[in-house]
């Protein structure tokens, strides 16, 4: 632990819940103090106590182009200087809008909001109001913000508690949350085709929406099972649900075209938060038509005094257009990085002998697991098998040797443009290090 850092953190304990804004910040995931930081720039964290870090969290994937990139520098500044917020009608809210448009042929209109539960929690009740239906299909493992009708089983649980397969014990994960919220959540398996087959039978017919992470990425990453997301939009298809893909951590991450793109989806309603906005707070819930106008004239309400900030809009336009410039280089180049990256690790796994673990990883997105399996295909294998401790400890170490990643195993690693072939190479270094000390 840096001395700096210590000492904020016995101040910030004092008057800050946990010391931070948000468990995953705080002693929760990192078991004492977090390490402060102070500024970044490029692939590189700074803390307070002037260390630097190899950034492979970039702010949960928020950050394509990495840290204080020159472009949405200069479009911060230029922008501010003429006003932060209006909260009226905006050309550049018209312009990000016929961007998106125009790149996800899903979504023929788009609707602004400041998060990803934001987004979610408007997507949830629009599913709601468009259907005349109540209950949601949710997975095992999937997180979908911090909203009281999905904050169920989205953490890690002991073997004994998952229940049986085919009717998964449902948790709330918070204290607070009344039965009402969450009582016509279904929680399915997922990767599982005949659980959803299943479930579909016995709940599609009521289900205003069958919601899923395309990559499921809030257990490390787990890819989908080949065709296993086209089986799901069929059935949504068959039962009339609304098929809800949430893109907030691989949309403007795995493609252009987000999962969708990639696994050939044509999702009803898909939103998208994170990475769009460049580092600013920016969300949207997109769809085809005929949903998204439930939510004119308040048929179904969303509001929002933040939603569509201006300054924020131009950033999102900025990180759009440099990523997409040169025929996408952008999100070749960080595909291209976070595939180098698994490799390696994959590389410096296989020579130690004496941990048992696995690489993961979806183009630019990668988590190390530590498991005896050959692989983790969905939560129950995440729960029963991967050892979140002993990961802890591996990234507290890493932090020694400059290298930055959450603690968490449920998170993942993510590239930006701004990684270069000489960071990889220092990380698996770093990473070999790590596995030689650690018992
Ligand atoms: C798949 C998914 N959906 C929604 C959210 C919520 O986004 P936010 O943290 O911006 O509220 C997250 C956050 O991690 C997420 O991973």
């Amino acid at each position: 632990m840096t001395n700096t850092s210590q000492s904020l953190f016995d101040r910030g304990m004092k008057v800050l819940v946990e010391g931070v804004s948000s468990a995953s910040r705080g002693p929760a995931t990192f078991g004492g103090a977090p390490r402060y930081m102070s500024h970044g720039q490029g692939s590189r964290l700074y803390d307070v106590d002037g260390r630097e870090y190899i950034d492979w969290m970039m702010a949960f994937g928020a950050l394509p182009l990495g840290h204080a990139h020159p472009a949405i520098v200069e479009t911060i500044t230029r922008e501010a200087a003429r006003g932060t917020h209006f909260a009226t009608a905006l050309e550049v809210e018209v312009e990000v809008a016929e961007l998106l448009v125009g790149l996800l042929p899903h979504v023929d209109k788009v609707r602004f909001a400041n998060t990803g539960t934001e987004a979610a929690m408007a997507a949830f009740r629009l599913c709601r109001g468009h259907t005349g239906r109540r209950k949601i299909i949710k997975f095992e493992g999937h997180y979908h913000g911090w909203w009281d009708a999905v904050l169920v089983n989205t953490n890690p649980y002991p073997p004994t508690l998952l229940g049986h397969p085919n009717d998964p014990i449902r948790i709330p994960d918070s204290s607070g949350i009344p039965e009402e919220a969450w009582k016509d959540t279904i929680v399915v398996r997922w990767n599982d085709f005949e659980a959803l087959e299943r479930a579909m039978k016995l709940h599609g017919a009521d289900a205003a929406c069958v919601v899923t992470e395309g990559v499921m990425s809030n257990m490390g990453v787990i890819p989908p099972k080949p065709g296993y997301l086209m089986r799901m939009q069929e059935l949504c298809h068959q039962y009339g649900a609304l098929f809800y893909l949430d893109e907030t951590v691989t949309g403007f991450r795995l493609a252009a075209g987000g999962c969708a793109e990639l696994y050939g989806l044509t999702p009803d309603i898909t939103t998208y938060g994170k990475a769009i906005g460049g580092g600013l707070p920016m969300a949207f819930i997109g769809g085809r038509a005929d949903v998204m106008a439930g939510l004119e004239w308040g048929k179904v309400l969303h509001f929002g005094t933040h939603n569509a900030g201006r300054l924020a809009l131009h950033v999102t336009k900025t990180m759009l257009e440099t990523m997409l410039a040169d025929d996408q280089a952008g999100f070749r180049r960080i595909k291209h990085l976070g595939l180098t990256m698994a490799d390696e690790l994959r590389r410096v796994a296989k020579g130690s002998n004496r941990h048992n673990m696995v690489v993961q990883g979806v183009n630019s997105m990668f988590q190390i697991f530590f498991t005896d399996q050959p692989e983790i295909t969905d939560f129950r294998d995440f729960c029963t098998h991967v050892d979140r401790v002993k990961f802890r400890n591996f990234v507290q170490r890493l932090f020694d040797k400059g290298i930055y990643m959450n603690p968490s195993a449920t998170l993942h690693s993510l590239s930006a443009i701004v990684h270069t072939e000489a960071d990889i190479a220092a990380t698996a270094r770093a990473v070999a290090e790590v596995l030689d000390e650690m018992p």
